[in-house]
């Protein structure tokens, strides 16, 4: 993918949570975004998912501009694929039907051809034994698979992954990323919020590190994770790097 911040700004009442944040990557498959806690990182990602408005500044995604006006951005929101820390599943609906709604109701997909694909996914994420399972009787980690297969499912531009294994313990840990990496070799472009800085540097092409809502580092992983040029970067990594 292509992609460009530029001068993206958003506040919440009096407080800067995103500071012209600019940001122009010519050609990158996995960008990982790091940053200490509160930076703007999520909020970052809501707003090029079209999930949040900037106040101002401007998306470009393979050079196609973000129009942060409701109509412009229901069409968007249907390219880009999203998993969050928890709570992406709809929790009154099967595995299989959390895949198949987004299939049914937004693509257009019938019920046959929503469920064919859904069944493809639930196959290679070894998760066809719990199709008909509710997130409550899912494991967290197969919880996250079912969110990375919607996600994955409705053939997106662009995936999003807002700290996808936070809330897991490190096996399951362990099944996301391995998930995330085959993604990753199959070449599909994504964003990953993370702080598994291992991992981050297994899949990474370039990380950009945001603090106090600007970005005070970016560049091809080696770079930002061996040789941070900023003193906030150097700090914030010999922090998350010491265990
Ligand atoms: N809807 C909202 N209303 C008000 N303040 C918000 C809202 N969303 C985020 N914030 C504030 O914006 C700041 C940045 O939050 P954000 O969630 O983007 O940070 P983050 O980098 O993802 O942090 P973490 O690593 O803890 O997930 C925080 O101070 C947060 O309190
Ligand atoms: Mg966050």
């Amino acid at each position: 993918m292509k992609l460009s911040l530029h001068n993206v700004c958003k506040s919440f009442d009096s407080h800067v949570v995103l500071d012209r944040v600019s940001l122009s990557l010519e050609k990158v498959h996995t960008l990982v975004l790091i940053g200490p806690s509160g930076g703007g990182k999520s909020t970052l990602l809501r707003i090029i998912a079209g999930l949040e408005f900037p106040n101002s500044g401007e998306v470009e995604i393979n050079d196609d501009r973000v129009m942060f006006q409701e109509e412009a951005l229901i069409k968007h929101r249907r390219t880009i694929g999203t998993v969050f820390q928890a709570f992406n599943l709809f929790p009154h609906l099967t595995a299989l039907q959390n895949i198949t709604l987004p299939l049914e109701k937004v693509h257009g997909h019938s019920r046959a051809e929503a469920e064919e694909i859904a069944h493809q996914f639930l196959v290679r994420f070894k998760l066809d034994k719990h199709s008909q399972k509710r997130p409550a009787e899912l494991s967290g980690g197969q919880r996250q698979r079912v969110a990375i297969a919607r996600a994955v499912s409705i053939k997106p531009r662009l995936l999003l992954f807002d700290e996808p294994t936070s809330a897991l313990d490190p096996e399951m840990t362990a099944e996301v990323l391995d998930i995330i990496k085959e993604l990753r070799e199959e070449g599909r472009d994504f964003i990953l919020v993370t702080h598994e800085m291992g991992f981050a540097r297994q899949v990474a092409d370039q990380v950009a590190l945001l603090a106090e809502g600007r970005i005070v580092e970016s560049g091809p992983v080696q770079q930002v994770l061996e040789n941070p040029v900023s003193e906030q970067s150097r700090n914030f990594l010999a922090k998350v790097l010491k265990y």
